[in-house]
């Protein structure tokens, strides 16, 4: 089991490069499934869930050529039309497979994702689209079995916004036989950047990034060439680690535009915050003045940096307030914030904290991707030195980050 060794107190200054979108190259992996020729994708993330995902596409039959920081993905002949369990176990955006299976091959067996540390997360608006797309599916032993001749286009309105539920029936839709409309669908910038992806590989797709989203379904589509959107969860994560630990900090390879949200947020905390290009610049002098912050769906505040923020909120100025609305149970990183001196409360999906003027470093663990990096911002400002356990959360999603907040300036080694 590895650890990170963190030594709280040191600024952070310099530059770091943003890595390619987890949450966008995920989708997008599985849209080679849809053709039957090369879709060669740049800016991939090096990190554990891309990984995972290259090994159940090729368990599958895909063939995937990996080159730095890109790939090669052909489904040209595949020989298992199936997501086992003990991959989809590790990773619940296997599930991102369902769609393309069943619109490509009209046959897919899913193992369901199960729950995880932050709530119970089914699936069952993804399975309520496909019947309505004419997919015959049946739950038997923990596995979804979707049979379909050829899907054909519907009229969907989700009961919630669902990311990856806007992303399958997206893809299936996409080769369905007439028009899908998704309605209450997601918006997410990731939602975007698939749909860009699939619309180079000859989808007729209208409306993403809107709450309405139109599919014309086409007979085939064929290969293309993509380059993965830059991590907007990677850069907000950065960017409060700045105005926690003080400094300068430049972000590269970046896209502010869809930060909205988070940088007006990091703007109330007190920090100085510049954009120019690809390139997003934080400055931080003394100590962050606290902010509330209520997740929701895009463009709102994202759920995924709900951690990170509470981690700033527990040494800022001032009192504050997080609600979590997205996920029941995704305050896991408030006991271990606990443990290094935070002083929280919590009732239901609400998080009072009272800012302290310093935390004392301890030994924590990760629960979650985005708890483990609530836990490196806190161990980064506490003082002395805290253990974070079980980072292999944070290697789910973060592509080599205690090589990039070294190159930063923070004291932070990785020790088994
Ligand atoms: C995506 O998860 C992201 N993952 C998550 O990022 C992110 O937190 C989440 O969207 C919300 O923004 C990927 O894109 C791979 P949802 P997803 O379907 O699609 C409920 C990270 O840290 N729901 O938008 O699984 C669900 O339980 C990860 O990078 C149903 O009830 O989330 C949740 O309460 C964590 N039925 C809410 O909707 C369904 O069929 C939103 O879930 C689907 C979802």
């Amino acid at each position: 089991m590895q650890k990170l060794a963190i030594q709280g107190g040191f600024r952070l200054n310099g530059e770091v490069r943003i890595s390619g979108a987890k949450n966008a190259a995920l989708p997008i992996m599985c849209a080679s499934l849809l053709a039957a020729d090369d879709l060669h994708l740049d800016n991939l993330p090096d990190m554990h869930d891309v990984k995972t995902m290259v090994r159940l596409l090729q368990q599958m039959g895909v063939r995937v050529a990996e080159q730095v920081q890109g790939a090669t993905f052909n489904a040209a002949q595949l020989d298992k039309l199936e997501a086992p369990y003990d991959m989809v176990k590790t990773m619940r955006a296997a599930i991102l497979v369902l769609g393309p299976l069943v619109a490509r091959f009209g046959e897919a067996r899913v193992s369901l994702p199960g729950g995880c540390a932050i709530g119970s997360r089914p699936v069952d608006l993804h399975i309520k689209g496909l019947q309505a797309m004419g997919a015959e599916i049946h739950i038997e032993h923990g596995y979804i079995h979707a049979t379909a001749k050829r899907l054909h286009g519907a009229h969907i309105c989700f009961d919630l916004i669902s990311v990856t539920g806007t992303e399958n029936l997206m893809m299936a839709a996409a080769l369905a036989d007439g028009v899908t409309v998704l309605e209450n669908a997601a918006r997410e910038p990731e939602v975007v950047d698939l749909a860009n992806c699939l619309i180079a590989m000859g989808a007729k797709i209208e409306g993403a990034g809107t709450d309405k989203i139109t599919i014309i379904g086409v007979e085939k589509l064929h290969g293309a060439q993509h380059r993965v959107m830059p991590d907007r969860i990677e850069s907000g994560t950065f960017l409060v680690a700045a105005a926690a630990t003080g400094g300068r900090i430049t972000l590269t390879d970046a896209r502010a535009d869809i930060l909205d949200n988070v940088l007006d947020k990091l703007r109330e905390t007190g920090a100085r915050v510049e954009v120019a290009g690809d390139r997003i610049t934080l400055e931080m002098n003394g100590r962050p003045r606290a902010v509330n912050v209520r997740t929701a769906p895009y463009p709102a505040f994202p759920t995924d940096m709900q951690a990170q923020f509470m981690a700033l909120n527990t040494i800022a100025e001032g009192g504050s307030i997080v609600v979590e609305t997205i996920f029941e149970n995704r305050f896991m990183h408030v006991q271990e914030l606990q443990r290094l001196g935070a002083q929280i409360e919590i009732e239901g999906n609400t998080a009072v904290i009272n800012g302290c003027e310093h935390l004392e470093g301890a030994s924590v663990m990760a629960t979650d991707l985005r708890a483990s990096a609530s836990l490196v911002i806190a161990g980064m400002v506490a003082q002395g030195e805290t253990m974070v356990d079980r980072i292999y959360h944070l290697d789910r999603g973060y592509e080599h980050i205690e090589a990039k907040l070294s190159a930063l300036g923070a004291k932070i080694r990785r020790v088994s």
